[in-house]
């Protein structure tokens, strides 16, 4: 059934003024913190309209704003916090760390089982840290280039790597300017990049295998290696077609490239292992990033030996002063061992087969969405049919999304802004109730959408 945009509007005033009403310090907060922070904020992505929510604290499945509102978190500090705020595993680790100092630019010994847990959960068995996910892809696509002597990346429309220029390209490409969908435009996604980047960065759709062998085809001794999210996760979450991964392997190792995960969204959240585990498929560089730190800045680079030889031979410099930054690996070394284990993530399950009852609520209201869940990840798609490629969300009318988010925002579920673009991170510490609020909030929606 069609959504009627004038009720959407309407029920969007509302919550947007009820919003302001519960953000008193936050509003002003804001005004303050302009004098000195661009925005008043310290990334650009803090801030989404109508306002920046400020948060005081966090504990468990629950964070606190500086208004004192409380919510269950699906945010997650955009997919990190899977093991929930302050666990008193990660907090003791810490603890324990700080007093012993906390930055030496030199190794400690606990890189090593950081690194022993990363080989068990990927089946890869070399390993270098940095500090962001930023980071990770940026190894990951100067490894790709200095194996090969190559210079092309292939790389999937509609998705983010991170902040450097080489991947900085039709992340979220407007319909105007992303060009055929058989050949898309390399768009830049900011000002600032130098013009030629774009030269050496190009997209195909995802979940279509015969458009990355149409490039390999034509530019194949070209390319360095391709980069992809196994799952989609900045557009909503978008899953692989079966045979898609193990498609692309062939097809970039069959033109002598190399092929990469950047799994700094599903590592640690799709599944013990992530998308690697859950597909079966073993690319030759994977990056990760967010979960495995804890909520201290992480990263994390890693390849089959082959891969990884330039790194193990020093013809590539990888380096970092806070790399292997002993508080950051502390809280890696006990995540891993101790907090998200197999075990954890029978949780999520039990958490998504409650979630799930949205899709009862999208059936009774006859709502045109989707829903997809996996482990701790999950979007609700404003689209009858599942998004299957980036392009798909431009049929999306962005009012519904954002209304969705204004919605559980009131109503006490905080969750990343973006809209359609992203998707919910759970926990393993959220409790049944959690999960409820959220499918409640989500049939109250429903009714009053569809009035
Ligand atoms: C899939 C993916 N890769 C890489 C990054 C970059 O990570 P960071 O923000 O830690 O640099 C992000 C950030 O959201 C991401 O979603």
């Amino acid at each position: 059934m069609q959504i009627d945009i004038g009720i959407v509007e309407e029920l969007t005033k509302r919550e947007v003024a009820a919003l302001d009403e519960k953000h008193a310090r936050s509003l002003s907060y804001r005004e303050e913190a302009k004098a000195h922070l661009p925005g008043g904020v310290s990334s650009s992505w803090q801030s989404w309209p109508p306002h920046p929510i400020y948060v005081d604290r966090g504990l468990g499945s629950h964070v606190w704003d500086i208004d004192g509102n409380e919510y269950v978190d699906y945010h997650n500090g955009y997919g990190v916090m899977v093991m929930g705020h302050a666990h008193p595993k990660i907090v003791e680790a810490v603890r324990k760390r700080v007093a012993l100092g906390t930055h030496f630019a030199q190794p400690t010994e606990d890189a090593l089982p950081v690194a022993e847990q990363l080989t068990e959960r990927t089946g890869l068995p070399f390993w270098r840290f940095g500090n962001s996910g930023t980071e990770a892809t940026l190894d990951a696509v100067r490894i790709m280039r200095a194996t090969t002597g190559r210079d092309l990346i292939v790389k999937i429309e509609g998705t983010y790597h991170g902040h450097h220029d080489a991947l900085m390209v039709s992340v979220f490409p407007s319909e105007e300017d992303a060009g055929p969908r058989d050949h898309p435009n390399a768009v830049p996604q900011t000002k600032g990049m130098i013009p030629g980047t774009t030269d050496w960065t190009t997209n195909v759709p995802f979940n279509d295998l015969e458009s990355a062998q149409q490039v390999f085809a034509e530019r194949g001794d070209e390319i360095a290696g391709m980069i992809i999210e196994p799952i989609m996760t900045n557009s909503g979450v978008v899953m692989p077609d079966d045979g898609y991964l193990e498609g692309l392997k062939e097809v970039c190792h069959t033109h002598g490239a190399m092929f990469a995960y950047d799994e700094v969204k599903t590592g640690f959240t799709v599944a013990w292992g992530g998308a690697i585990e859950a597909f079966g498929v073993q690319p030759d560089l994977v990056a990760f990033a967010k979960a495995l730190g804890a909520g201290l800045p992480c990263g994390a680079i890693g390849g089959t030996e082959d891969a990884m030889r330039m790194v193990i031979s020093e013809d590539l410099h990888q380096v970092g002063t806070f790399n292997g930054n002993p508080l950051t690996m502390a809280a890696a070394k006990v995540n891993l061992e101790e907090v998200l284990t197999k075990d954890a993530y029978v949780r999520l399950d039990e958490i998504n087969a409650i979630l799930r009852r949205c899709e009862d609520v999208i059936a009774r209201y006859h709502l045109p969405a989707s829903m997809k869940t996996l482990g701790a990840k999950g979007s609700i798609d404003w689209s009858e049919t599942p998004i299957h490629e980036y392009r798909d969300l431009w049929a999306i009318d962005d009012r519904i999304p954002q209304l969705a988010w204004l919605w559980q925002l009131n109503r006490g579920v905080f969750k990343s802004p973006g809209s359609k673009w992203e998707s919910w991170t759970t926990s393993i510490v959220m409790s049944d109730e959690d999960a409820e609020r959220y499918v409640a909030n989500f049939e109250e929606m429903a009714a009053a959408i569809t009035r």
